[in-house]
Formats: structure tokens, sequence, C-alpha cells
């Protein structure tokens, strides 16, 4: 029989990135184990955290990929992209500047992906509506013109960021 728990019918890579602080590794830790932290420090290199799901009556391991923002942090970025099926493109709602960095992203994820990548754009902190500094009528204009998915979250509260990472893995599926 084997181990009937432990069969794996797909296994997708999916890639984090954005600017420094947009909150990536806190958006992975509440997917991954529904954890956050206020006081996340920098990633340094890349790291990664598995989830596994049923789509559609198949189980799908999810790999979730995730380096620094910052680039004197961030690891050989070719092999960050290698194999990778998914994308989160993740701007700070609350800092215009992460939003305007996005075509940047975008140009470099374009540059190394696979042609066929499926790219979700994240509007993380969504919890900050006080403090929007990107109109959504913005995001979802740009999301548009570049083909993309897009959708606000909050790591910290857990709006929407089971929604996103299904999204894209179903979208991948
Ligand atoms: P780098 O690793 O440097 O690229 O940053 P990052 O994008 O991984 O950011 P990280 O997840 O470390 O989060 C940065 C800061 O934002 C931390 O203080 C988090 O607690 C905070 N943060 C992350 N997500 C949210 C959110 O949804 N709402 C609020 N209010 N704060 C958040
Ligand atoms: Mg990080």
């Amino acid at each position: 029989y084997g181990d009937f728990n432990s069969k794996i019918d797909y296994v997708f890579k999916v890639v984090l990135i954005g600017d420094s602080a947009v909150g990536k590794s806190q958006l992975l830790s509440r997917f991954a184990k529904n954890e956050f932290s206020m006081d996340s420090k920098a990633t340094l290199g890349v790291e990664f955290q598995t989830k596994t799901l049923v789509i559609d009556q198949k189980t799908v391991k999810a790999q979730i990929w995730d380096t620094a923002g910052q680039e004197r942090y961030r690891a050989v970025t070719s092999a960050y992209y290698r194999g990778a099926v998914g994308a989160m493109l993740v701007y700070d709602m609350t800092k215009r500047q992460t939003f305007d960095h996005m075509t940047r992203w975008l140009e470099e994820l374009r540059g190394h992906a696979d042609k066929n990548i499926v790219i979700m754009l994240i509007g993380n902190k969504c919890d900050l509506e006080g403090l929007r500094a990107v109109p959504v009528e913005d995001a979802q204009e740009f999301a548009e013109r570049e083909n993309l998915c897009f959708m606000e979250t909050s790591a910290l509260e857990a709006t929407n960021v089971e929604t996103a990472f299904l999204t894209a893995l179903t979208d991948i599926y």
C-alpha cells in the first residue's frame, strides 16, 4: 500500500517578491502556520515553507519561497525563479513607493520566470485602511493592464490570505 496520507499529486513552487517590509514573510507565515509576528525580522537570503492542500480531489503541495526585499540580502535571482509556476507580487497599501516598484519587480519576474507563470498582485496591510496610500482602482487598473489577478490582504488579521494563495494555486492547477 505505502502511506496513503503521503501521496502527493503535484508540487507547485510559488515565489514571493516585493520591497522590504511589505509583509511577504508574514503572509507566508499566516498561510503556512496561521501565525503572525509584529516584530518580524528582514529575511536574509532565501527561505521556504510548504503547505499541502487538496484542490479538486488532488493533493497539492505548495512550496512557497520567500526572499529578501532588500537588494543586499537577496540570493542569486535566477535560482530563486527557476521552476516557479506562481508568483505573489506584494506591495504595502500604506506605502505608495512599494506599489510604484511593482513594475520593476514584474520586469525582473518576467525576465527570469517561465512565461506561463501565474502572477497575483497583492496589496497587503489592508487592516490599516486609515493609512491607505494606494487606491484600489490604481491597483486594479495596473493588474488589468498587466494581466494579473489582484487582491488586498492582511496578514495581521488573516484577511484574504488563504483566498489569495488558493486562487493562485487553483489557477496554476
Ligand atoms: P523583507 O524580508 O525585508 O523583504 O520584508 P517582508 O516583506 O518579509 O516583511 P515582513 O513580513 O517581515 O513584515 C514587515 C513588517 O510589517 C513587520 O513588522 C510585520 O509585522 C508587518 N506586517 C506584515 N503584514 C502586516 C499586515 O497585514 N498588517 C500590518 N498592520 N502589519 C503587517
Ligand atoms: Mg521577509
